[in-house]
């Protein structure tokens, strides 16, 4: 685990993102829905900042609201600020955006076929990349490609560069895609489950490769997931989101070692574990996540929660410091805890 509590202080005092309530909504034929509903966070250079929960929940709508992707195909509406390197994302026009995405700001998905162009070889569309963003020569452009190649594990990379995606296997488009968005060396990479549909080898190659990144550069990571087990191994902090929410936000360290809340509970709790008898039972969380037309009152966990009471099905809980670097937004996490009396 990369975490470690005795480095109190980032690598750097200033967020190179700052995030402050945000909230997205999509205007629907049924009327207006809020997938994103307050969200505040920062990155500081260096950070890899886990978001997990499960599906459904708003992770990829908040990710790509960073970066405004979501407005070229559904009408939205956003509420808040997204502060990058002092700049607010959402009151910049979206041409501003155009400079600051695969330059500044690179985002990878799960499907790399959503930014590989097939008509295309790779090679071309890196060096187009750091062409356009970097501003290299056509050779410069070309080497740094087949650099960058090697980088993500893709064997070959002098043949594979002259490529087209559909020559190469579903691992490499990915591998191809992240070297697409890394080569321009960006502040900050979102990457929204970019490795879930891989096998594990690859997936450890890539994990790797954006670790290296974030320490050698500095590059800020919002690394969303909804598997722990990667949580546990890259991030230096983690939140947890629920419904549009983060209900619970603090260091990968404290999140294993003393979850609060109890959607984390339950989350940590369905891990399988390696070591477990293999006729175990999972543990699963009750129920499923809420429509967003149909958002619970009071605490939106209430309907899955078992500590659920008439408070929390009537009054929403606000985020509330539970100890140092460790926020938590439910009305009982103290007694759940047994941390009342404790000062907590
Ligand atoms: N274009 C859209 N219009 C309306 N609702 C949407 C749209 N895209 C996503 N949603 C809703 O937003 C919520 C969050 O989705 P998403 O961010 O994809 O979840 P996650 O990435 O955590 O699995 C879901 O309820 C989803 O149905
Ligand atoms: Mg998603």
């Amino acid at each position: 685990m990369i975490s470690n509590e005795t480095e109190v202080l980032p690598l750097s005092h200033v967020p190179l993102l700052e995030v402050k309530n945000l909230k997205t909504h999509f205007l629907t034929e049924r009327g207006k829905v809020t997938a994103v509903n307050g969200v505040s966070f920062e990155i500081h250079p260096g950070e890899i900042v886990g978001i997990v929960g499960e599906s459904g929940c708003g992770k990829s709508v908040m990710s790509q609201s960073i970066i405004r992707l979501l407005e070229h195909s559904d009408p939205i509406e956003y509420e808040g600020e997204i502060r990058f390197d002092g700049e607010d994302l959402l009151a910049v026009p979206l041409s501003r955006l155009r400079g600051v995405r695969g330059d500044e700001i690179s985002m990878i998905f799960q499907d790399p076929l959503s930014s590989l162009n097939p008509v295309y070889t790779i090679g071309n569309q890196i060096e187009e990349v750091l062409r356009q963003h970097q501003k290299m020569s056509k050779k410069a452009a070309r080497n740094k490609a087949i650099d960058m190649l090697r980088a993500t594990g893709i064997p070959s990379p002098e043949t594979r560069v002259d490529e087209y995606p559909h020559q190469l296997s579903g691992g490499m488009q990915q591998r191809a895609m992240i070297a697409m968005a890394l080569s321009c060396e960006p502040k900050l990479l979102i990457a929204d489950e970019p490795t879930t549909a891989l096998d594990v080898t690859i997936q450890a190659q890539i994990l790797e490769l954006i670790v290296e990144l974030n320490r050698t550069l500095g590059m800020g990571v919002l690394f969303i997931t909804h598997d722990l087990g990667v949580v546990s191994e890259i991030c230096t902090s983690v939140k947890v989101m629920y419904l549009g929410q983060i209900v619970e936000d603090t260091t990968t360290e404290k999140l294993f070692r003393s979850p609060l809340h109890p959607y984390t509970q339950g989350l940590i709790k369905s891990i399988p574990r390696m070591d477990g008898n293999r006729h175990e039972k999972l543990h699963v969380i009750e129920g499923t996540v809420p429509s967003l037309s149909d958002i619970p009152r009071g605490c939106s966990f209430s309907t899955r929660c078992p500590y659920a009471d008439e408070k929390c099905f009537s009054e929403e809980p606000l985020m509330e410091k539970a100890d140092v670097g460790h926020s938590v937004k439910c009305w009982h996490y103290a007694r759940i805890n047994s941390l009342e009396g404790r000062g907590a």
